[in-house]
């Protein structure tokens, strides 16, 4: 049985719920501004072609682990839930603080969240999308209550700032989302469906190139500066528009759903055309699309958890509501999830 002919014969809905949301931002704003005097650009190309204005960047002080740290802890305690009580942490992530130990591992000791187990996630830009439905469904498997989802990246340390077409987008960041079954009469609320693909094709499009088993960390790797970020940015471009739109269009369609039924969408924030183009594409109204790209720039993993407190607070968002969920990513990674928000 192929997986639409598995959907239709689904009669019950994974039950999980988010729970509870904590973020993170580093105190330093890096504006257009501060770019112009680093590189050959300009506060209106900026704006204009990705609608970014300023992002935070870390100090040298802190890494992902850090900022993770701070947004798992600011999640349990929005929703009073000891550490101790978390069973797995999931860190979406492609700069975690070393290839191992993993960051998820770093996360539970800064937390003390004894007794759980973790991994770290890698599909960029759609981390947060990956983590979340993996934590659902280990929820919705009944074999886990409390799943804690961390997006953080720190995006400014491989970061060529010397390239003027990559360094003006990226931020730091982390967010933290926790899932736990729904409570009694909370039947309703939560996860309803995932869609998601991995299309190694675009492998090349966006990448670190070396640094990995493939191209070693040496002294000819540094100095062709190849540790750093490379994009082929109108590529990606329109495979993120095209993607990000199909996805939504097919999850919809297959619950039975319009973008009339949608509170909210919170995309994965990489350009702002890439958003509008998608959301236009859809017939979805533009006031139910949150856009925080001009504060932050991409934080890769970290945008949905940033977009979806934001929407909670300008009152976009309310227990009920449907939300949808999506992002493309290096890879090519897409992803794309509704629930119905249950805080
Ligand atoms: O997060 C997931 C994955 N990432 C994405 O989804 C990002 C996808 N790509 C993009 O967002 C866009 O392609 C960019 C914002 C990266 C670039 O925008 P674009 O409209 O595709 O510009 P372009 O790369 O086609 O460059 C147009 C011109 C070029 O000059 P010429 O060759 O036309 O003379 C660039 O050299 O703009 C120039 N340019 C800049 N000018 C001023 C490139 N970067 C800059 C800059 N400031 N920072």
């Amino acid at each position: 049985m192929g997986y639409s002919e598995f959907l239709k014969e689904r009669t019950t809905l994974p039950k999980a719920k988010i729970s509870a949301l904590g973020c993170y931002t580093p105190p330093r704003v890096l504006t257009n501004q501060d770019l112009e005097k680093m590189v050959e650009t300009n506060d209106q190309w900026i704006m204009d072609r990705t609608g970014i204005r300023e992002r935070h960047i870390v100090g040298p002080e802190m890494a992902t682990s850090d900022m993770a740290i701070e947004a798992a802890k600011c999640a349990l305690a929005q929703r009073g839930v000891a550490a101790s009580e978390v069973n797995t942490i999931i860190v979406c992530t492609v700069t975690p603080d070393h290839f191992f130990p993993s960051t998820a591992c770093l996360v539970q000791k800064g937390i003390g969240a004894r007794g759980a187990w973790g991994f770290d996630l890698i599909a960029a830009c759609s981390g947060f999308v990956y983590g979340l439905t993996t934590g659902a469904h280990l929820v919705a498997a009944g074999t886990h209550d409390k799943v804690l989802v961390i997006g953080a990246d720190t995006m400014s340390r491989i970061v060529d700032y010397t390239d003027r077409a990559t360094c003006i987008l990226f931020g730091d960041a982390a967010g933290a989302m926790l899932i736990e079954p729904p409570g009694d009469g909370e039947d309703e609320l939560g996860f309803i469906d995932f869609i998601g693909e991995v299309d190694g094709s675009g492998g090349d499009f966006l990448k670190m190139p070396a640094g990995g088993s493939r191209l070693p960390a040496s002294h000819e790797t540094v100095d062709k500066r190849l540790h750093y970020v490379f994009q082929d940015g109108s590529q990606v471009f329109k495979y993120a528009v095209r993607k990000m739109y199909e996805s939504c269009r097919d999850l919809l369609k297959r619950n039975g759903l319009t973008g009339d039924d949608v509170a909210v969408v919170i995309p994965h924030q990489a350009n702002k055309r890439i958003i509008t183009a998608a959301s236009d594409r859809l017939g979805i109204a533009p006031e139910k699309v949150l856009i925080n790209i001009d504060r932050y720039g991409n934080t890769v993993a970290a945008t949905i958890p940033l977009a979806t407190r934001d929407a909670i607070r300008e009152g976009r968002l309310h227990k009920g509501d449907i939300v949808l969920f999506t992002a493309v990513g290096a890879g090519y990674t897409v992803g794309a999830s509704i629930w119905r928000w249950a805080y």
